[in-house]
């Protein structure tokens, strides 16, 4: 199947907060007036602990939110850190905690239901309350490939295999191409070209 045109739909970029666990989505989408959805990879601790607690938040990211939030959201788990301890967190209504700074809104869930899709499960939520946090503009999935160089990991619903590349180790980061440049540096994390594994 081509899967090309599957690259063509927009997204935003979120963090969903829930007890002792958040990551970074694109999926979260409302469906109905007070009703949304978000797909979460069943090797992500955030599924386990959503199924759990069923209370969460979202919060939506800016285009000044700071990469090294995407860093820790999105390419650690929860299972084996604290992913809020470097970030100033605020409490939503539920005590579940979220970071305010550069976020444009809350939106406070209540898992009501769930659809299991092999490698992932879709929450469906009904929305509880919303909080505006900031007048930033909004961070789109293509603004945050194309502007801020992110990248896609492997439990993202979005993610496709690189066909060659190399990949760091630290971050996940994957670099396409056939030559990495000696003097290549991670855009996630930091890391030098050096350390990059390659992936055939
Ligand atoms: C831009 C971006 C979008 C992502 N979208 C999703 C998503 O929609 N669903 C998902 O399960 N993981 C998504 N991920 C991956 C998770 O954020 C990542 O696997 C995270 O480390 C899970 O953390 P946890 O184990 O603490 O839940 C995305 C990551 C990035 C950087």
């Amino acid at each position: 199947m081509n899967k090309e045109g599957l690259r063509k739909l927009s997204y935003g970029v979120y963090l969903i907060n829930t007890v002792n666990s958040g990551c970074v989505v694109n999926t979260l989408t409302q469906i109905t007036n007070d009703k949304v959805i978000v797909s979460i990879n069943k090797d992500n601790y955030t599924n386990k602990m959503l199924k759990e607690n069923k209370k969460f938040n979202a919060t939506v990211l800016t285009k000044e939110t700071d990469m090294n939030i995407i860093q820790i959201f999105g390419f650690t788990s929860s299972k084996d850190n604290d992913k809020y301890k470097n970030f100033q967190i605020e409490k939503d209504s539920n005590n579940i905690p979220y970071i305010k700074a550069h976020m444009a809104a809350l939106i406070e869930c209540e898992v009501i239901n769930k659809i299991d899709l092999d490698t992932h499960t879709i929450f469906i939520a009904t929305v509880t309350n919303t909080k505006n946090l900031s007048d930033e503009e909004v961070m789109t999935y293509d603004y945050y490939h194309k502007v801020k160089n992110g990248v896609t990991p492997p439990k993202a619903p979005t993610y496709e295999k690189p066909k060659k590349g190399y990949r760091c180790p630290i971050c996940g980061y994957i670099y396409e191409g056939e030559n990495l440049p000696d003097d290549f540096v991670c855009p996630i994390c930091g890391a030098p070209a050096s350390i990059f594994e390659k992936i055939d």
